[in-house]
């Protein structure tokens, strides 16, 4: 039996709703976190309480949903609880920076960057280094040094080498060169490109491959998430790097948006250097808003936040998404943007904002709202009758313009070993990313069977998994058969 969550409802809520909710039971989320309790606790605010963190939704769906954090903030503790508690990542938002780590040449400085990625590893959380070659923050003694090509290799290799080589194994993931390319589309005249020409890029990454094997390598700029000339430049230049066998790993699009702006083309954009091969991390998100923000700019704030997350999650090689600081308060965005702000999914109270509730469902959450409690549907046929194995049950969970969200709940029969779902997909539809079974298909044929630790189940037991789909047009209801065997 499928039905349809409430999510239109959800956002019809007004932020001062949302945010009531939470405040009464639990003073916001990083009361939450340590799950205080405040005066008066409605039924609602006891659901909505318990809704699950973003971070409990990406560790399940095994998806990135990271933060950007300043490490003298860690002190305080509704910051910290924030950040560990709704993400599974962090970078560095400055502390890793070259005139942070390196300020003069051969005197590295490390108890910012350090306090950032002790932080990390307390809280179980990856990291996502950001950034080693890059033109801006460079202390001056690099940028204005006149090195020859020499030099300059020899300033890039020390300083790569030092700063991977201190968190090798601790940080997986490099943003290697941060925007090499400028607005007009050609190689920004850095001091980098100035010296070396554009095999500074190549080299950088072969320095870094060198410092740390086993960490995934970037390249990363912001006004390349839609279509453009800047992204088509990207593509060349990554597509001639791999071709020259140069250890570039993936490409991070900053996301730095704007709300009613984001471009439509983002999944496409997405999937093209998903298919050369690339991981495509969303490294910087925050979309603003011309202040004042009101309640609508806010419910359109949350569509574009939905069109990116889901952008990213519909595409299979798409790892995730980093979010450009904790709360509107930590943003960088009203220093940087006259007159705009409230550009992430946390307000400056610690309150999620619908943006948040957005980001929330597009990775599976249950708005859990019970005001608006799930309806079934009666137009929609039942699912298979049980098979004698088990049974499938078989939900859609989110829908967007060219993709969807669907879960599936085995429920077995007789005590079983291993089990084994088929449908067939409607026309139009595939499935591009799936979490807690194996999920295949030929053709229209689709086969998803357990991956082991959830395959064996009790007489009456079950079991879910999920995966994110494209569609034709509209998203169909399939007949399920589930089989015991995977
Ligand atoms: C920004 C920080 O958020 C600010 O605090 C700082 O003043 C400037 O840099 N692209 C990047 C990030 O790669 O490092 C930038 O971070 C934002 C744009």
């Amino acid at each position: 039996m499928s039905f349809t969550k409430g999510r239109r409802r959800l956002r019809g809520r007004t932020v001062g709703a949302v945010a009531l909710a939470v405040t009464l039971v639990t003073g916001g989320l990083a009361a939450a976190a340590h799950g205080q309790e405040g005066t008066r606790v409605s039924a609602e605010d006891a659901v909505q309480a318990q809704a699950a963190s973003l971070r409990d939704l990406a560790d399940q769906q095994g998806v990135r949903m990271g933060t950007a954090v300043a490490s003298h903030l860690l002190d305080q503790s509704d910051y910290r609880q924030t950040a560990a508690t709704e993400f599974n990542s962090v970078t560095h938002e400055n502390d890793l920076k070259w005139e942070t780590v390196q300020p003069q040449q051969g005197q590295f400085s490390w108890s910012n960057a350090d306090r950032v990625v002790d932080f990390a590893e307390q809280n179980n959380q990856m990291i996502h280094g950001h950034t080693l070659v890059w033109h801006s923050q460079l202390p001056s003694w690099v940028e204005n040094g006149n090195f020859s090509q020499d030099q300059l290799r020899g300033v890039m290799q020390d300083h790569i080498s030092t700063t991977m080589g201190r968190y090798r194994g601790q940080i997986g993931t490099w943003d290697v060169v941060n925007e090499p390319i400028d607005d007009n589309a050609q190689f920004r005249d850095s001091v980098f490109y100035q010296t070396l020409g554009q095999d500074f890029i190549a080299e950088a990454f072969r320095m870094a491959d060198q410092a740390d094997p086993s960490a995934r390598l970037f390249i990363n700029d912001y006004n390349i998430d839609g279509i453009n000339a800047k992204s088509d430049a990207y593509y060349e230049l990554v597509r001639d790097l791999l071709a020259q066998g140069v250890p570039i790993d993936g490409i991070g699009f900053q996301g730095h948006l704007i709300s009613g702006q984001v471009p439509s083309d983002i999944q496409q954009n997405i999937q093209r250097f998903a298919d050369l091969g690339l991981e495509v991390m969303i490294t910087e998100l925050d979309i603003r808003i011309q202040m004042p923000a009101t309640e609508q700019k806010l419910e359109q704030q949350a569509r574009d936040y939905e069109g990116v997350v889901n952008a990213c999650y519909a595409v299979s090689g798409c790892s995730g998404v980093i979010v450009w600081g904790v709360t509107d308060a930590h943003s960088w965005v009203p220093d940087h943007f006259d007159g705009q702000g409230a550009a992430l999914p946390i307000d400056s109270d610690y309150q999620q904002k619908p943006a948040y509730w957005a980001i929330h469902e597009a990775l599976g959450g249950d708005p859990a709202d019970p005001t608006d409690p799930p309806t079934e549907d009666p137009t929609d046929p039942p699912t298979d009758p049980p098979s004698g194995d088990c049974e499938a049950d078989y939900r859609v969970t989110n829908e967007w313009n060219s993709g969807f969200q669907a879960e599936v709940t085995v429920t077995a029969g007789d005590s079983l070993t291993g089990w084994t779902v088929t449908w067939n997909l409607g026309s139009g539809e595939s499935v591009s990313h799936a979490w807690n079974a194996s999920v295949s298909s030929s053709g229209s044929a689709v086969t998803a069977t357990d991956v082991g630790y959830n395959g064996t189940l009790s007489a009456g037991q079950s079991t879910a998994f999920g995966f994110v789909g494209n569609h034709g047009g509209s998203v169909s209801t399939p007949q399920l058969t589930c089989t015991s065997g995977s």
